[in-house]
């Protein structure tokens, strides 16, 4: 039935604009392990969405953070051969490349740093973020030792930390000691404010970003990416810089 919602409901169809990347490499997609997919369904329905905008790959990747989600590495991978088997029998066509692990630079990371089992993208990147309220000391000093120990580190979303900036500032830093940068998707169209938008631009710009995730977490998230799909300025993006994805 036609109501006057309907007036006010976007009714975009998706555009394959996120082909020129080819490989999402940060999603929370595994079922009930993190903050992201709830249940089977709702990782199906977001598989679709990522094939609907054009990805053809993707690399699932759930947090690893202490105390909140201790994730194992052998558990994950179990349950990754399982949401693969369910995906392939519900007609997915997305191809679901490998399991990783987006790892929080915590008070128990250096646990991990000891005994590493982590679970890398495309056997070879570890996927790493910081707190997104407070800074923590000693991050840097602990990618420095993943890269000493060679370990070929990415940064997740460095736009989306309010306590850092981008010139002059540890970002630059980061850059320039070998980090790998991977904005999300989302922040080009503020969806995680005008902050994190300001600075994905900004990074862009300066040649930083080697990656691009959408860091999906669920349905909602994925109606935003189908709604991105729709911009032309995020396009131009896509055409304008070169990105690693597809190297994955
Ligand atoms: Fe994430």
């Amino acid at each position: 039935m036609f109501t006057i919602l309907n007036l006010f409901k976007k009714n975009y169809e998706p555009r394959p604009i996120f082909a020129a990347l080819g490989t999402d490499m940060h999603c929370h997609l595994i079922p009930k392990v993190d903050d992201g997919s709830k249940c089977d369904e709702e990782s199906i329905d977001c598989f679709n969405s990522l094939k609907a905008v054009g990805y053809n790959k993707v690399y699932i990747t759930p947090h690893f953070q202490y105390p909140r989600f201790q994730n194992d590495e052998d558990d994950i991978r179990s349950r990754f051969a399982t949401i693969k088997k369910t995906a392939a029998e519900a007609g997915v066509e997305i191809e679901l490349a490998g399991i990783a692990g987006e790892y929080r630079i915590d008070s128990g990371f250096k646990n991990r740093l000891e005994s590493p089992r982590f679970l890398k993208i495309a056997d070879k990147y570890v996927l790493v973020e910081f707190s997104l309220h407070q800074q923590m000391m000693g991050c840097d000093e602990m990618i420095f030792d993943m890269q000493m120990k060679g370990y070929e580190v990415i940064l997740a979303h460095p736009e989306r930390y309010p306590y850092l900036g981008v010139q002059g500032s540890r970002m630059e830093q980061l850059k320039n000691q070998g980090v790998y940068f991977q904005i999300n998707v989302l922040s080009l169209g503020g969806f995680y404010g005008d902050d994190a938008r300001r600075k994905a631009y900004e990074m862009l710009e300066r040649g930083w970003i080697e990656f691009m995730g959408t860091d999906l977490h669920n349905t909602m998230y994925a109606q935003a990416l189908r709604d991105l799909s729709c911009s032309r300025k995020v396009e131009k993006v896509l055409e304008k810089y070169e990105f690693m994805n597809k190297t994955l």
